[in-house]
């Protein structure tokens, strides 16, 4: 019998890519989402390109305990895999209760109804940010986390404490949380990327806005930082290559080959890419110019930091497969998309 996948927040830019990924695996998947920063059109993206127009779809808000209650106990869950949360650091730290609330609430209300239903696999989307500045680089799961600089960083790093403990404490369910580097791009189709709301705070959704004329310049945030060109070093993933990491995830819990209870995975490609090789990458992959300046630092921004995947290629079998201008190409061709061209 095919396995059930649970994906909260499943109507999102990560959430979209990974459902393609665990359908396309044969994995039967429900999706839910309470649609507080989204719409439809990633789920119907997800249902065009991997042509099921019955993929079960659940309106909801994980941190209503009873709905979450109702949903494991109608519905035969092996594994669940949770990024319904709140993501914007600026505005974490304007409101940090509704992200405190949001994002501990729901992990809480799934994890107990986890245990209740014997759904006995949890996997958690947490993020590099709780490394905080690494003091080396490439930096591994054993580096230190840092005091989060964020309610949002906070709570990533508090949902991961959530899950370690429960599964320790509660037999039957087991753990992994993914440390996401940053995810860029789209699906080769174009059908399914990122959406954001407003004006972008991340790089490549604001950067591809520029380019389509939506805003009229991006300000790369800092060129005077000690990296070779003085701007930020990060660890850019391609979202398919990330999304394919949850199946390796998923399959490793479902099929008992966990050497702990509880595990946590770098995501990354183990490539550093500066903020200005990636401005001049996006221009050579897509053959045109961009509107750029450099502006001040961005508070809260750290310096570099890259992912040493290793483990993850070892443990998981998984690795970071798609070339940057593919990458970079696929984020133009989703605004195109986007834009009706
Ligand atoms: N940047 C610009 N201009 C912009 C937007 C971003 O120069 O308009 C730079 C940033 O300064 C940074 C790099 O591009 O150096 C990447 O910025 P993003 O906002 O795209 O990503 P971050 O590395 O800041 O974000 C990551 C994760 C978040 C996490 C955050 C914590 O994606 O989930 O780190 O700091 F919360």
């Amino acid at each position: 019998m095919k396995k059930c996948v649970l994906v909260s927040g499943g109507a999102g830019f990560i959430g979209s890519h990974v459902t393609v990924e665990l359908i396309e695996a044969g994995y039967d998947v429900i999706v839910a989402d309470n649609m507080s920063n989204c719409d439809m059109t990633c789920f119907e993206g997800v249902k065009k390109i991997t042509g099921r127009d019955d993929i079960p779809f659940v309106e909801m808000d994980f941190c209503d305990a009873k709905t979450t209650e109702e949903l494991f106990s109608k519905n035969a869950i092996d594994a669940v895999i949770h990024f319904a949360g709140f993501k914007a650091v600026g505005e974490s730290v304007e409101e940090p209760l509704k992200y405190y609330k949001n994002n501990l609430e729901s992990f809480i209300n799934v994890i107990a109804s986890s245990k209740e239903h014997g759904c006995g696999n949890i996997l958690f989307s947490s993020s590099a940010t709780v490394y905080g500045e690494p003091k080396k680089l490439p930096v591994t799961e054993e580096a230190p986390r840092q005091p989060a600089t964020s309610p949002y960083g906070n709570t990533k790093q508090m949902c991961e404490d959530i899950l370690r403990d429960s599964v320790r404490a509660y037999s039957g369910l087991k753990g992994i949380a993914l440390r996401y580097f940053n995810p860029i791009g789209a699906h080769p189709s174009a059908l399914i990327g990122e959406l954001p709301r407003g004006v972008p705070n991340n790089l490549v959704p604001f950067l591809t806005q520029t380019a389509i004329g939506k805003r009229e310049c991006l300000s790369i945030f800092g060129d005077d930082y000690p990296t070779p060109d003085g701007t930020c070093q990060r660890d850019f993933i391609d979202i398919v290559d990330l999304a394919k990491a949850h199946v390796f995830a998923v399959r490793r819990m479902l099929e008992g080959q966990m050497k702990k209870v509880y595990e946590i995975f770098n995501i990354g490609t183990g490539t550093p890419l500066s903020v200005m090789q990636l401005v001049k990458g996006f221009e050579k992959a897509n053959g045109l110019k961009l509107n750029y300046k450099i502006g001040p630092r961005r508070d809260g921004d750290v310096t570099a930091i890259w992912a040493d995947p290793t483990l993850a290629n070892n443990e998981l079998g998984w690795k970071a497969e798609r070339k940057i201008e593919d990458t970079l190409a696929s984020a133009w061709a989703w605004e195109k998309h986007l834009a009706g061209e």
